[in-house]
């Protein structure tokens, strides 16, 4: 039975009532088959699952889309229910900033400014106060990320190891459309013309991928992908770097980060590839 907790005070309830390893997969709501794959892997590591589903207004910047993000909170719960969770955490604003815009706030440190930090000024201070919010009222031994935020990930394990949460953070992979399109919330944004040019942005990044798999630099693909992006991008970075987000290494594993907008949607993608010696 899936339980729907509206408080913290119903959490720590529920909670207490939970024996045994506790998983949690924080998420906006708006679930879908990348959630569920969070869930399951949550499923096969712990004997409850929680999920949470917060629209956290501390990560939205002023011209963002925190009113018009989708809220679909029935459909979240039938997915939770099929997915077998325990419980699904959704509290209001106020129960969780009851003094408004929180006054003690984590830091993200010099990871936070790069990449999307760089485009969203504040975002991943609001990402990690509201997950160490979150891991402080769930108490769980192990929580799982998407790696389609690949930088949320890094960041959340680096805040989880400097902060010493007691949590382990699992990174769980990409859930894809057919085409390609990484599964996100805000692929709804998208018109029918730009949701057939959106895989397009997965197919440059492969070709980037398979280009560094022969022997071209770090460089070399960030040009390349970006010359094979589709029309009608407003491209924000197309970066290579080190597995932990670090300068791109001349040979060895790495990442291809993605961001920009398609109309008014803003999308982000990423890959693992091998830079290999020519
Ligand atoms: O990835 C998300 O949906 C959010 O950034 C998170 C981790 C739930 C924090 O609000």
């Amino acid at each position: 039975m899936t339980v729907l907790v509206p408080d913290r005070a119903a959490l720590a309830e529920v909670r207490a009532g939970m024996t045994g390893r506790v998983a949690v997969v924080m998420t906006m709501g708006a679930l879908h088959e990348g959630h569920r794959a969070l869930m399951r892997d949550a499923r096969g590591r712990a004997d409850h699952v929680i999920v949470t589903v917060f629209v956290n207004p501390l990560q939205f910047g002023p011209t963002e889309d925190f009113d018009r993000y989708p809220r679909t909170l029935d459909a979240d719960l039938a997915v939770c229910r099929e997915e077998g969770v325990d419980a699904v955490f959704a509290p209001t604003r106020e129960d969780m900033y009851p003094g408004g815009k929180p006054k003690v706030t984590v830091d993200p440190g010099p990871a936070g400014a790069i990449l999307e930090g760089a485009f969203r000024p504040g975002f991943f201070g609001g990402v990690l106060t509201v997950v160490a919010k979150l891991l402080n009222v769930t108490r769980p031994d192990v929580t799982c990320f998407g790696e389609k935020d690949f930088q949320q990930l890094a960041m959340v394990r680096a805040m989880a190891d400097d902060l010493s949460f007691p949590v382990e953070v699992i990174g769980v992979e990409t859930v894809r459309e057919d085409d390609g399109l990484a599964k996100s919330s805000r692929n709804v944004y998208l018109s029918d013309e730009e949701r057939a040019a959106a895989p397009g942005i997965h197919a440059a990044m492969q070709s980037g991928a398979s280009l560094a798999g022969k022997g071209a630099s770090a460089a070399d693909v960030r040009a390349h992908v970006i010359s094979e992006l589709p029309g009608g991008i407003d491209l924000d970075y197309v970066e290579v770097t080190s597995p932990d987000l670090g300068p791109a290494p001349t040979v060895g594993p790495a990442r291809l980060l993605f961001a920009g907008r398609l109309g008014a949607t803003r999308l982000i993608d990423n890959i693992p590839l091998t830079v290999e010696a020519k």
